[in-house]
């Protein structure tokens, strides 16, 4: 059996004084509730959407799929933001997808992904989230992940915790990887060799043996449940910065670790990421992953 690493007890009520003694952190807790709210009025949005029909579109390969709601949450959350913080940046899955730059600067930066787990919610399988993280200075100063289906709010701010519905988070203090549970997915892309790596990983992982694998279909939610401590790790190749911006930051503050597949600092551009309970199952994980490198989410495009 598991039990949970402790961290320290933080109340969301003590958010404010704890961290934002200067009128700048104010600000950031105040953009923390606005994204809050967002992310609640997108979970309408989805949950609406999900009655309906289902216009699908593709984007980099037949199975990266896009929906018109993907990009209305976008908008709507871009559009509210822009008119509360016209100064500050933004990061989106669907305006990169739509030509703009996917460049992570020292300026506060949004960084949204209107609905991670797209596919999911093309096929209604019920964990969909509306994830929006924000950096300032390339540090994640808080992350938000809406699991809209399971009304769960999953929150974090840089040094007070990490909660879902208010109730602080704590990951599993399960050191031995042969009894923990690992949470990975497949991906978008369909190239063989990809596909080959996928499977050798997923293969010698399953062979130390782990008690078993899973996978949400949803990076956001799958960070959520390595801060949550039902699982010990979640890691993939291929991601993107918005979908491990905010889950990133759930996952540390709830005590978790981040790091690269081959081992080292996390780089949330890289498009590869282990998010642990600890660094003996971290660095464990990194052992077993036949690594690849997929372009970085903020590499030029290619000259037209
Ligand atoms: C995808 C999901 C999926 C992961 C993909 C992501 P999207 O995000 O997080 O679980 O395997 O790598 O791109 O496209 O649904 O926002």
């Amino acid at each position: 059996m598991r039990s949970r690493r402790p961290v320290e007890a933080a109340n969301p009520q003590q958010t404010v004084s704890r961290s934002c003694s200067s009128k700048m952190a104010d600000l950031w807790q105040n953009a923390m509730d606005h994204a809050v709210a967002l992310a609640r009025r997108a979970g309408e949005v989805v949950r609406e959407a999900l009655q309906d029909d289902r216009k699908v579109m593709t984007k980099s390969s037949s199975v990266d799929l896009v929906t018109q709601t993907d990009q209305k949450v976008e908008q709507l959350i871009i559009q509210s933001v822009k008119e509360k913080f016209p100064t500050h940046s933004f990061i989106g899955e669907e305006s990169v997808a739509a030509g703009e730059p996917c460049d992570l600067t020292n300026a506060p930066t949004w960084i949204i992904d209107p609905i991670d787990g797209t596919t999911n919610f093309v096929h209604a399988f019920p964990f969909v989230a509306v994830s929006i993280g924000f950096s300032v200075n390339k540090q994640m100063e808080f992350g938000v992940v809406y699991s809209c289906l399971e009304d769960k709010m999953y929150t974090a701010r840089r040094g007070n915790g990490a909660f879902c519905n208010g109730v602080p988070l704590q990951v599993s203090d399960q050191e031995d990887i042969k009894q923990s549970i690992i949470t990975t997915e497949f991906g978008s892309s369909r190239d063989p060799e990809a596909v080959e790596k996928i499977f050798s990983s997923l293969r010698s992982i399953l062979c130390i043996p782990v008690h078993g694998v899973r996978g949400a279909g949803t990076a956001a939610i799958n960070m959520c449940h390595v801060a949550s401590g039902c699982v010990e790790a979640y890691y993939e190749i291929g991601i993107h910065v918005w979908d491990i911006a905010a889950g990133s930051l759930v996952v540390s503050e709830a005590g978790g670790v981040l790091m690269d597949v081959e081992g080292g600092a996390v780089d949330l551009m890289s498009r590869r990421v282990v998010a642990a309970n600890s660094k003996t199952i971290a660095e464990r994980i990194v052992k077993e992953i036949d690594s690849f490198s997929p372009p970085r989410d903020d590499a030029a495009p290619p000259p037209v």
